[in-house]
């Protein structure tokens, strides 16, 4: 890939949804292309930028900027910040809601083991609790794999014990597909971080993990302010374990690493007014 290419597909993906790849990553994004080339029945990831730049539908730039995002994931990442989610957190939010039950958002889901994994937290921990779980990335081709719910032995080895497999999964031929009781909690829907998120509604946690990390810090934050007016005054905002730096300073961390509620002082002033 020459350094124009480079810089021409750089500069989509950041302006498209936020995501800076710096300089070294050549070789990462001919890689990342290349499968997207063939789909498209192109010679090679030179033709298929050379097709780009000469005709950039809104549907080839979207196929090219997702395929240049980063899906990495698994179950339960961060396992004690779940812990802490379905021990503490989530039955104290419980029981300030009362009968409204919860709504959680998982942004930037990639193909779905986040979301997964909250709808089987609640079912362990809060089965009479009606909770909707929110799910929503850029990547069209990581939300179909995600509303699918089918993973294969690899994937669900990532995180998943195996009893929470058998409770929640049925075998299909050599993949496991999540069971119709969690795929009905979560709601899978395509959106884009870097726009007017007001649309989904107010949620009582957010997870927002392993996304902001990738974004230039001025814009990280611009999201993180937009997602902190979508989230209730007690509620939970969930980054990635190395994620809290860029937080702004209406929130305090809570007992587990990468788990944050918002300052008391703060509570008061936005009950207040
Ligand atoms: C590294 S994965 C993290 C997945 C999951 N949150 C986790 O921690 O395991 C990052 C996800 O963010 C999504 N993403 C990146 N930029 C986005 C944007 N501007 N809007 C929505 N999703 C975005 C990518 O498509 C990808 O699925």
């Amino acid at each position: 890939m020459s350094p124009e290419d480079f810089s021409y597909v750089a500069d989509l993906v950041r302006t498209e949804a936020g995501v800076v790849l710096t300089s070294d990553k050549v070789f990462f994004l001919d890689t990342r292309l290349g499968p997207l080339a063939r789909r498209e029945k192109e010679a090679g990831v030179d033709a298929l930028i050379a097709r780009l730049r000469s005709q950039p539908t809104a549907s080839r730039i979207q196929a090219v900027v997702e395929a240049a995002l980063v899906p990495e994931t698994r179950f339960f990442r961060n396992r004690s910040a779940f812990q802490t989610l379905a021990d503490l957190s989530l039955p104290e939010l419980v029981k300030r809601r009362g009968d409204k039950g919860l709504r959680i958002l998982s942004a930037g889901c990639s193909s779905g083991q986040e979301a997964y994994s909250l709808a089987i937290l609640v079912q362990e921990s809060l089965p009479q609790t009606p909770t909707e779980i929110v799910a929503i990335d850029y990547s069209r081709r990581s939300l179909e794999k995600a509303r699918a719910g089918l993973y294969s032995h690899f994937e669900v080895q990532r995180g998943l014990p195996i009893r929470r497999l058998l409770d929640n999964f049925e075998k299909v031929d050599e993949n496991w597909r999540a069971s119709a009781a969690l795929r009905s909690k979560i709601v899978w829907s395509e959106a884009n971080l870097l726009s007017d998120l007001s649309g989904l509604g107010q949620f009582d946690v957010i997870l927002c993990r392993n996304v902001l990390n990738s974004f230039a810090p001025a814009v990280a934050t611009a999201c993180l302010e937009r997602l902190e007016g979508r989230l209730a005054a007690d509620g939970l905002l969930m980054l990635g374990v190395d994620e809290g730096l860029i937080l702004p300073a209406s929130f305090k961390p809570e007992a587990a690493s990468g788990l944050y509620r918002r300052n008391v002082a703060f509570v008061r002033e936005v009950k207040m007014a």
